[in-house]
């Protein structure tokens, strides 16, 4: 093989590689889209916007399902397991407010700063979202989210539904152990 052959070959391989990065937009649309399924949820938009495999892991939300205690879902429990997990749960919930604040994003994953402007307290949380492109001819290729890696200030969010009293939020231990 000529050198120059191998040489265009390499270079279709790695132009290849980068057409299979996420791009700014698409960044953007999913960040946008994750936005939506908390604030206006349809499941036609978490079909298009989840792999049906969709995972999510968030000790934040254990806590709001345990309503401040340790079960039913155990702590750092997965979250959802599944699209239709996530699907029936976010049906059953009401429509928070959502603005996203910040995105950064890799080949592969993104990035989202976000707000629920909530009373009386707002809630700032950050998720990492694992994405992966999809194929299913015959539509054209989409990145989806496959799984959710998402914490918040559960403890706002407990305030605001009036689970956790601040009378006694004030008397809770601040010696807490912390370990990175
Ligand atoms: C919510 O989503 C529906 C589609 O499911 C759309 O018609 C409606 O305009 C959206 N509302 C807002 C406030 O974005
Ligand atoms: C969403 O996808 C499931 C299959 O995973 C399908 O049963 C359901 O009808 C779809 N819903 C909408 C609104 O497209």
């Amino acid at each position: 093989m000529k050198l120059t052959t191998l040489a265009a070959i390499v270079a279709f391989s790695v132009t290849s590689i980068n057409a299979l990065c996420l791009l700014e937009r698409d960044a953007t649309s999913l960040a946008t889209n994750f936005g939506k399924l908390v604030s206006n949820y349809s499941e036609a938009l978490a079909n298009q916007t989840l792999t049906p495999d969709f995972q999510d892991y968030s000790e934040s939300v254990n806590t709001l399902f345990d309503a401040g205690g340790d079960s039913p879902i155990p702590l750092l429990a997965e979250t959802f397991s599944s699209r239709a997990a996530f699907e029936g749960a976010s049906a059953a919930q009401p429509a928070v407010p959502f603005a996203v604040k910040q995105v950064w994003h890799n080949c592969d994953t993104i990035t989202v700063r976000w707000e629920s402007a909530q009373s009386p307290k707002p809630v700032i949380g950050i998720s990492v979202m694992q994405t992966r492109m999809s194929f299913s001819f015959p539509n054209p290729p989409v990145w989806q989210i496959s799984e959710v890696w998402g914490e918040f200030d559960s403890g706002a969010w407990l305030t605001n539904l009036g689970i956790l009293k601040q009378a006694a939020a004030g008397k809770m231990k601040r010696e807490l152990a912390f370990q990175a």
